[in-house]
C-alpha cells in the first residue's frame, strides 16, 4: 500500500501505540481523548441537528438528561418545507455560533436519512423522502455550521429507515436503490457541503455492521466521494473496533473503556491491523482535534445573542410552514376577527421531537400569551382533548360552546410528544381519536374551522373535510407559535412545500408490506419506488403531493428553456401579496430502457416575488440529473436519448415541460420479462425470486435461530427462547415491565433501548464498566453453560478492573 504523506507526522511517530488506540475511542460519553504530553486535546461533541444539547452533567443519548439552554429551531422535517438551501446554511451559522459558546466542537447533525415509511419514529429529524432536496439541505446545513469553525456530523450513513432494533438490524438493498436513493443524500452532502464528520448508522447494510462497511466507507465515501474527514460511530454502534478502523471509520462513540485500546494494539501486534493504516486515522483524526479546537480558542466561547436566535427561529419557522388547505379564502383572517381558541397544543406547543435530538429551548412562545398581540379578538381557549388520547366528554362540550360563539374557530391539533421519538417507531399513521371527534363535534356547530397541526412527520388526513383551512406546523421549533400566528394573521404569506407525500392511507405506501423489518432483515424489496416516486409513477391518489402548499398569491409559468446545463423559465406573481413560490423541476424519461420512476425532481429554487412582479429563473441541472446507476457495469450511466424536463409548483402540478435529446451510453437492451413489479411500479407484493433477481443474490437468512445458543448481537429481548431459565426469566421481567410502559403512553425509552440492544452494546455503552470478555462470560451463562459462564466472568471481571487500574496509574504517573 503506497503510504500517505501524514500532517502530523511528528506528533503521530512520537505516540506509543497505545495512544495511538487510545485516541480511536471516546474517552467518555462525549469527549475524545487528551493526550496532554503531546499537546493533543479532548474535543467535545454534541446534539443535535435543529439545536444544540450539550450535556454539563448526566449524559445519555436519549434525551433524558436536561442539557445547556439554546435555541430550538425547527427541526429537519419542517425545514426541508423551506425548500431552502440559504436559510438552511443561516441556520447552520446560527447553531454553529451557539455550539461554540458552549465549547462543541463537533455538531451532530444534520440527519438525512431517507423517510421511506411515514412511521419511522426520527422522521421528525430527516428532511425528506427525496434525496436531492434532502441532499441540498444538509449541505447548507453543513456549510453554515463549519463557517463558524465547528465541524458537522452528517448523520446516519447509511439506510437507517426504521428505529425499531436500529442496532441489529439488516438493511437488505440492491446496489442501485442503494445509490440512487439511499446514497444520493448523503453524495450531495460530502461533495458540496465538505462535512468533517460523518456518522456511521446503527444498522448492517447489506450483512455488514455500516460503521465497518468497506463498501460504504472505502470505496463510496472516501474513493469515490473523496471525504477526507473522520468517522464517528453512532453511541453504541460499533461492532468490530478493528474492522472499523479498517474500512475507514475513526472514533468508536462512546467510551469503551481499555476494551477499545486493547483491540486495537492486539490487532496490530497480531498483524490483522497494519500501523500504517492506524497512522492514517489518527493523522485524520488530529487533524479535525487541531482545527476545530483552535477555531473555538480563535473565536472564543462568547455567549450568543439569545433574543437575537430566538427572532431567527421565528423567521425560519415563517418560511417552513405549508397552507394544505384555504377554502373560499378563509385565510387569512383580518384583524379584529373573533376567535376561539382550542386544542391542548394552543397551550402547550407541540415544538420538537423526543430522543438525542431533544433541546432545552431558551424560551418557549405560545400562542395563548401571543394571540393577543396578533391583531385577532380571542374570546377565549378550551383545551378540547387529552394529549394523550383519553376520550373525555366534558372537554369536548365546554369546546363546541365556546366554537359556536366564535366568527373562526382556531384547533391545535397534532401528535403527542411520546408519538414521535427516536428508539421506536409509530404504530399507526392516524392522529388519536379523540382529536378527530373534537373537530366533528366543533365543525358541527361553526363552519369556519382552522386547524392548526403539529407533527414532525405524515398523518392520515381524511378528517380535512371538517376544516375550511389547514395550517401545517410541522414541528416549527421555540417561536413556532408567533410564526403561525404571523401566518394566520397574513403578516406572513405562506411559502412551505411538502418535502413529503401525505398519502391517503397507511396501506397505501409503498413499503406497507415490508416495514418496519422484521427480526434482522429490513428488505428494501420497494426499491427505488420511496414517496412520490412510487405514487406518482403508479397513480396512486394521494391526499396532499410532494412538493404541495398553497399561498395567499398565485403565480404563473412562462418561457421555459432547456439546455443539459440549465433550465430557464419566467415566473410571474399574479396575485395582490408579496410571497414567495417554489419552482420545482422534475426530469423523466418516458421511453427509458432502464425502469425508472415516472419523474423524480432534479432542481428547485424558491423565489421570493412582490404582488404583480415578474423574474427569471434559472435553475443549473447538475450531474445528477441524467444519471442511474448500472448495476452491471457498477458505475453512474447516462441512458441516451429524449428526456423531458418539466417545470411546476409540486409533483402533480407541472406548467410547463420540453424535450431535450441528451448524449450518453449506448442504450441498453430492456429486460422487464425479469422484473416486472419494476418495470410497472407495483412493488407493493414483490415475491422472493424476483427481489433475488434484483438484489443478484439470495436473499439472506434473517430469522432469529431458534434453539441455538445467542450470540453478541442477538438483542436482549431474543432471550425469551435462551436456553437459560434465568435469562427467560429475566426477559419476562423486562418484557412485563416494557409491555407496561407501551400501555402508559409514555415510553419508557431508556428500557426500550435495552430490550432492542444486541448483547455488545451492554459493553458499548457502560464506558468500560463491563467488557466485551464479560458479556462473552455472560452469553455463557445465557446459553446456559453455568459454570465456564461463571468462571469467564469471574476471570474476564478481574482482568478488567485489573487493566483499569493499571490505566488509571498511567494517568496519574
Ligand atoms: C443517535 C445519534 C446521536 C447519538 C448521540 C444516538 O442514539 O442515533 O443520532 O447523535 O445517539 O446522542
Amino acid at each position: 500500500m503506497k503510504e500517505k504523506q501524514l500532517k502530523y507526522e511528528k506528533i503521530v511517530r512520537n505516540m506509543t501505540l497505545e495512544e495511538k488506540a487510545s485516541l480511536m475511542s471516546g474517552k467518555n460519553f462525549w469527549e475524545t481523548v487528551n493526550i496532554d504530553r503531546l499537546g493533543i486535546p479532548s474535543i467535545t461533541l454534541a446534539d443535535g441537528p435543529h439545536g444544540i444539547r450539550r450535556q454539563a452533567g448526566n449524559a445519555d443519548h436519549l434525551g433524558l438528561n436536561p442539557s445547556l439552554r439554546a435555541t430550538c429551531y425547527p427541526t429537519a422535517s419542517a425545514m426541508a418545507n423551506s425548500w431552502d438551501p440559504k436559510l438552511g446554511e443561516e441556520v447552520g451559522h446560527h447553531l454553529g455560533i451557539e455550539a461554540r459558546s458552549q465549547g462543541v466542537h463537533i455538531l451532530l447533525g444534520p440527519g438525512l436519512n431517507m423517510k421511506r415509511s411515514p412511521l419511522c419514529g426520527r422522521n421528525f429529524e430527516y428532511f425528506s423522502e427525496d434525496p436531492y432536496l434532502a441532499g441540498k439541505m444538509a449541505s447548507a446545513y453543513i456549510r453554515g455550521i463549519q463557517e463558524e469553525g465547528v465541524a458537522s456530523c452528517p448523520k446516519h450513513f447509511a439506510v437507517n429507515s426504521q428505529e425499531l432494533r436500529r442496532m441489529s438490524t439488516n438493511s437488505v438493498v440492491d446496489e442501485r436503490t442503494l445509490r440512487e436513493i439511499y446514497l444520493t443524500g448523503f453524495e450531495i452532502a460530502v461533495k458540496e457541503g465538505k462535512p468533517k464528520t460523518l456518522m456511521s448508522a446503527y444498522n448492517m447494510v447489506n450483512g455488514v455492521y455500516a460503521n465497518e462497511n468497506e463498501h460504504l466507507l472505502k470505496e463510496i465515501l472516501t474513493e469515490e466521494w473523496g471525504f477526507q474527514g473522520v468517522v464517528v460511530s453512532d453511541w453504541g454502534g460499533s461492532n468490530d473496533h478493528v474492522a472499523g478502523v479498517i474500512a475507514g471509520s475513526h472514533l468508536e462513540m462512546p467510551s469503551t473503556g481499555m476494551d477499545g485500546i486493547l483491540e486495537i494494539t492486539t490487532a496490530v501486534n497480531e498483524g490483522r491491523l497494519s500501523e500504517q493504516v492506524l497512522d492514517q486515522r489518527v493523522d485524520e483524526l488530529l487533524d479535525l482535534i487541531f482545527t476545530t479546537d483552535r477555531a473555538e480558542k480563535e473565536k472564543g466561547k462568547n455567549p450568543f445573542d439569545k433574543m437575537a436566535h430566538h427572532r431567527m427561529a421565528e423567521q425560519v419557522a415563517e418560511n417552513c410552514i405549508v397552507l394544505l388547505k384555504n377554502e373560499e379564502q378563509l385565510l387569512p383572517l383580518k384583524q379584529g376577527t373573533q376567535v376561539a381558541v382550542v386544542g391542548d397544543f394552543a397551550k402547550d406547543p407541540r415544538y420538537q421531537g423526543a430522543g438525542s435530538s431533544m433541546v432545552n429551548p431558551t424560551r418557549l412562545d405560545h400562542t395563548l400569551d401571543l394571540i393577543g398581540q396578533s391583531g385577532l379578538d380571542c374570546l377565549g381557549y378550551a383545551q378540547g382533548f387529552h394529549r394523550n388520547g383519553e376520550p373525555d366528554e366534558k372537554l369536548v362540550e365546554e369546546a363546541v360552546k365556546l366554537a359556536q360563539n366564535a366568527e373562526v374557530v382556531l384547533v391545535y391539533m397534532g401528535l403527542s410528544e411520546q408519538k414521535e421519538s427516536e428508539g421506536m417507531d409509530r404504530k399507526e399513521m392516524s392522529l388519536p381519536k379523540n382529536q378527530i371527534e373534537l373537530l366533528r363535534a366543533i365543525s358541527a356547530v361553526n363552519d369556519k374551522v382552522v386547524v392548526i397541526l403539529s407533527a414532525g412527520s405524515v398523518v392520515e388526513m381524511s378528517w380535512d373535510v371538517e376544516a375550511k383551512a389547514i395550517v401545517h406546523g410541522y414541528l416549527a421549533g421555540q417561536a413556532g407559535a408567533n410564526a403561525i400566528l404571523n401566518v394566520l394573521t397574513g403578516r406572513v404569506c405562506p411559502s412551505g412545500r411538502l418535502s413529503e407525500t401525505y398519502p391517503i392511507c397507511y396501506e397505501d405506501t409503498p413499503a406497507y408490506h415490508y416495514y418496519p423489518g422484521k427480526e434482522r432483515n429490513c428488505e428494501y424489496r420497494e426499491g427505488l419506488y420511496i414517496g412520490y416516486r412510487y405514487y406518482d409513477t403508479v397513480g396512486i391518489p394521494v391526499k396532499y403531493p410532494f412538493g404541495y402548499g398553497l399561498s395567499y398569491t398565485t403565480f404563473a409559468y412562462k418561457n421555459l428553456r432547456v439546455s443539459r446545463e440549465r433550465v430557464c423559465l419566467e415566473v410571474t406573481n399574479t396575485g395582490n401579496v408579496d410571497g414567495a413560490e417554489v419552482v420545482q423541476i422534475y426530469v423523466a424519461k418516458p421511453d427509458s430502457r432502464v425502469y425508472r420512476p415516472k419523474k423524480e425532481l432534479k432542481g428547485f429554487q424558491k423565489i421570493f416575488l412582490r404582488a404583480g412582479e415578474s423574474a427569471k429563473v434559472e435553475i443549473p441541472l447538475d450531474d445528477k440529473a441524467f444519471r442511474y446507476f448500472n448495476g452491471k457495469t457498477n458505475r453512474w450511466e447516462v441512458e441516451a436519448g429524449m428526456y423531458t424536463i418539466m417545470a411546476g409548483s409540486n409533483v402533480q402540478e407541472i406548467h410547463l415541460e420540453e424535450e431535450i435529446f441528451v448524449e450518453g451510453s449506448p442504450v441498453p437492451r430492456k429486460e422487464e420479462t425479469k422484473l416486472p413489479s419494476y418495470w410497472s411500479g407495483q412493488i407493493q407484493d414483490v415475491s422472493d425470486e424476483e427481489f433475488e433477481r434484483l438484489l443478484g443474490h439470495p436473499i439472506p437468512d434473517g430469522s432469529w435461530k431458534h434453539g441455538e445458543d445467542l450470540g453478541m448481537n442477538d438483542t436482549i429481548c431474543q432471550m425469551q427462547g435462551a436456553k437459560s431459565f434465568l435469562a427467560r426469566m429475566v426477559f419476562r421481567v423486562l418484557d412485563a415491565m416494557k409491555k407496561k410502559s407501551d400501555k402508559s403512553r409514555e415510553p419508557n425509552l431508556n428500557l426500550l433501548f435495552i430490550y432492542h440492544m444486541p448483547f455488545r452494546g451492554i459493553a458499548k455503552m457502560c464506558a468500560g464498566v463491563v467488557s466485551m470478555d464479560m458479556v462473552r462470560a455472560l452469553l455463557e451463562l445465557v446459553n446456559g453453560r453455568y459454570v465456564s459462564g461463571v468462571s469467564h466472568l469471574f476471570t474476564a471481571y478481574c482482568k478488567n478492573q485489573r487493566l483499569k487500574r493499571g490505566a488509571r496509574r498511567k494517568q496519574s504517573g
